[in-house]
């Protein structure tokens, strides 16, 4: 059997790393010939957001680069397309892995449905009803055109039972990204940066609707400012958010307490995730980390393709509303010191309990479903 995967952006490498070790481990207990193809679309190409990816999750060396880089989004799908296609011509894959939700991965659904290959699509059906997201027009097409569906909560598998997918196409596996997470949290905190300012809380946000509007990214950079009256903010800064940033000159109120860094390499993210006093993101992935890891999330969008991380998780939506996320921050930070002096701890183990499947094992479950049948 020959599985060709294919990855482009950041996300993509976390959650096509567990699956590919599940695959090959799978083929060798079973003793199925497996052959694995990994396409890098070059979405992502700094060595910040792809190469340190690469080194800390063991990724193999991608067997193919299609150097698609930056440009608009038709650009940047067009090229994936363009690229890909004489690739799967000449590799002749059994089955084509598609991860997430960004502009490479319904680039090369399209591509290997049109050649008649078949298409599984890891994290389907995630919906955050909001066409206005690049990522939901990405989401929805790329699931019409999947032929195996591994979503990582009920909600997806209502999702796709409501557009008219076949439920005998759908298997709920889990949450690959969370394998990652399980399998090098214990590496994570000797990479935690040193001289680490606490309490802090932890920013992200390369949102188009956040930072490409540029009014709006100059209150959040205010309001930020302002919360570091009442603790520290790290925010390591997306190549994307770095060039507003730059656009918009002297960055208001920027000082000592406000920490702008480079983006950061997997597991120095990690461990500042798990230390953070409170995380405010924009990030889909990191509404799930925060999740399973019980540290309070606050996202600054008004919707969110995963509900589960509110309905069974540490995560609120704040939307467009700086006010609400000052009060959020504050309200949090309050019951932190109360749970310190209770000697509350953490628990990484009584959170995981509450997502279903969200324990380690997904990349697994996809290994199973798909080399069922093989041996
Ligand atoms: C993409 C995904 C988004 C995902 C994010 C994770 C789409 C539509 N969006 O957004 O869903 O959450 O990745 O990071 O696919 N750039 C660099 N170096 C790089 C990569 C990008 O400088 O290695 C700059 C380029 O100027 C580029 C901009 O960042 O124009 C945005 O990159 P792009 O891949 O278009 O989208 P992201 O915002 O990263």
């Amino acid at each position: 059997m020959h599985i060709l995967h294919v990855v482009g952006a950041r996300p993509n490498f976390i959650k096509a790393a567990p699956v590919l070790r599940a695959l090959a481990a799978r083929a060798g207990v079973d003793r199925i010939y497996l052959r694995q193809t990994l396409v890098h679309t070059g979405q992502h190409y700094d060595a910040s957001m792809s190469d340190v990816f690469f080194q800390q999750l063991e990724m193999p060396h991608p067997d193919f680069n299609l150097g698609v880089g930056s440009g608009t989004h038709a650009q940047q799908t067009a090229g994936v397309m363009l690229a890909l296609e004489p690739v799967l011509r000449e590799q002749t894959p059994d089955l084509v892995l598609v991860y997430g939700d960004v502009n490479s991965t319904v680039a090369a659904a399209l591509v290997s449905s049109k050649l008649g290959v078949r298409v599984g699509h890891v994290e389907a059906g995630l919906r955050s009803r909001d066409r206005s997201m690049p990522e939901e027009i990405n989401r929805l097409l790329t699931d019409q055109l999947s032929d195996l569906l591994f979503t990582p909560s009920a909600d997806g598998d209502e999702n796709l039972v409501s557009e008219g997918i076949d439920p005998a196409k759908i298997h709920r596996v889990g949450n690959v990204m969370i394998d990652t997470l399980v399998r090098l949290l214990p590496l994570a905190d000797a990479h935690l940066p040193a001289e680490l300012p606490k309490p802090y809380a932890l920013v992200t946000l390369h949102r188009p609707s956040n930072v490409d509007d540029v009014p709006w990214l100059r209150q959040v950079l205010a309001t930020l400012a302002d919360l570091t009256r009442q603790l520290h903010v790290v925010f390591p800064v997306h190549p994307r958010t770095r060039q507003r940033l730059d656009d918009l000159g002297a960055a208001p109120g920027l000082g000592a307490r406000l920490r702008l860094l480079t983006p950061l390499p997997y597991l120095e993210f990690l461990a500042l995730q798990r230390h953070a006093a409170i995380v405010i993101t924009d990030s889909g992935g990191i509404q799930e980390e925060t999740t399973f890891l019980g540290v309070p999330c606050l996202t600054v969008r008004e919707n969110t393709e995963r509900p589960i991380t509110i309905s069974h998780g540490t995560n609120q939506l704040v939307g467009r509303d700086l006010e609400r996320l000052r009060a959020a921050t504050l309200q949090i930070l309050e019951s932190e010191v109360r749970k310190s002096a209770l000697a509350f701890q953490r628990s990484e183990e009584i959170s995981n309990q509450r997502v279903p499947l969200w324990d380690g094992h997904a990349g697994e479950r996809i290994a199973d479903i798909i080399l069922r049948g093989a041996a």
